[in-house]
């Protein structure tokens, strides 16, 4: 496993005000002190920030930020990612300015067309604490990384097993449908179920379906569902997921793409873990209506 954790994500916009009312309002995220009128950071732990939303021409993913130990595992990432053909620059001083991070490299993933960053050294910042914007208690990260990021692909299983070969990600289980095949495919690199997945969509409006955040209590899930219907942002009703076993729900960004707030995914024991798979089909699971057509 060369990949600590999912670090950071970020996004370009076309309406950064809006991001940064959304941020603080509906997100319930601090906005980082050192944010202007052409980046936006939110912060949501003892990171510096966790999402960097950039004023832009489009609305989408820009980067994903993945957090290795150290400079020679950076390097082992990196000639890793090389020897499958795939070319892997360094980042610039600007960029690593921008990271907030000491070292970078990154490649575009062949895949998803996403610029995967691969980084040490990401800025923590212990005082002043982070403080949710409204009323939450706030996230579970840690050691566990940000969350999880999803990404549309056109063929999930020939994507998972890049990241499992290049980068040593484990393949925690697929979503099939019967008589189809794979239509998601989750992948970890330490406890969390899954840190990256994958949604076969070569037809998407964007590259990024969505960005889950880990709540730290059942009713930061309620409260925030209870705000994004009153918002009418809502993607999809409460429900729980049958493989991470996540209580949560699906909801819009000024970008269109989707955040999902979730309470007590189960954690796995990456080095004895099986790779499973489970069908998507009625009665599988409850809730997350409108998940299946969520694009
Ligand atoms: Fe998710």
């Amino acid at each position: 496993m060369l990949i600590s954790q999912l670090a950071y994500v970020g996004a370009s916009t076309t309406d950064l005000s809006a991001w940064r009312g959304y941020g603080t309002e509906v997100l319930g995220l601090e906005v980082a002190p050192d944010s202007d009128d052409g980046l936006l950071y939110l912060r949501t732990d003892e990171r510096h920030h966790r999402l960097g939303i950039h004023a832009g021409d489009h609305d989408d993913v820009s980067y994903v930020g993945w957090e290795v130990a150290d400079h020679s595992t950076l390097e082992a990432a990196a000639a890793s990612i090389e020897r499958r053909g795939v070319t892997v620059h360094s980042g610039k001083p600007t960029e690593l300015a921008d990271r907030r991070v000491l070292e970078l490299v990154y490649f575009d993933c062949p895949y998803t067309g996403v610029r995967m960053e691969i980084v040490v050294g990401h800025e923590h910042v212990f005082t002043p604490r982070f403080k949710p914007t409204r009323d939450l208690a706030g996230f579970r990260t840690a050691e566990l990384g940000m969350g999880h990021v999803v990404l549309y692909t056109a063929d999930v299983q020939v994507a998972a097993e890049f990241y499992r070969d290049s980068l040593g990600f484990g393949i925690s289980d697929y979503g099939v449908i019967p008589g189809v095949g794979p239509l998601a495919a989750f992948l970890h690199c330490n406890p969390r179920h899954h840190s990256l997945a994958f949604i076969a969509n070569d037809k998407a409006p964007r590259k990024i379906q969505h960005v889950m955040f880990e709540t730290r209590t059942l009713d930061d899930v309620g409260l925030s569902y209870d705000l994004c219907l009153e918002r009418e942002i809502t993607a999809t009703s409460l429900g729980r997921h049958n493989n991470d076993r996540t209580f949560s729900f699906y909801f819009r960004n000024p970008s269109q793409w989707m955040f999902e707030y979730g309470f007590e995914p189960r954690t796995i024991d990456p080095d004895n873990w099986t790779t499973e798979h489970y069908l998507l089909k009625p009665g599988n699971s409850w809730g997350h209506a409108g998940l299946m057509n969520m694009v």
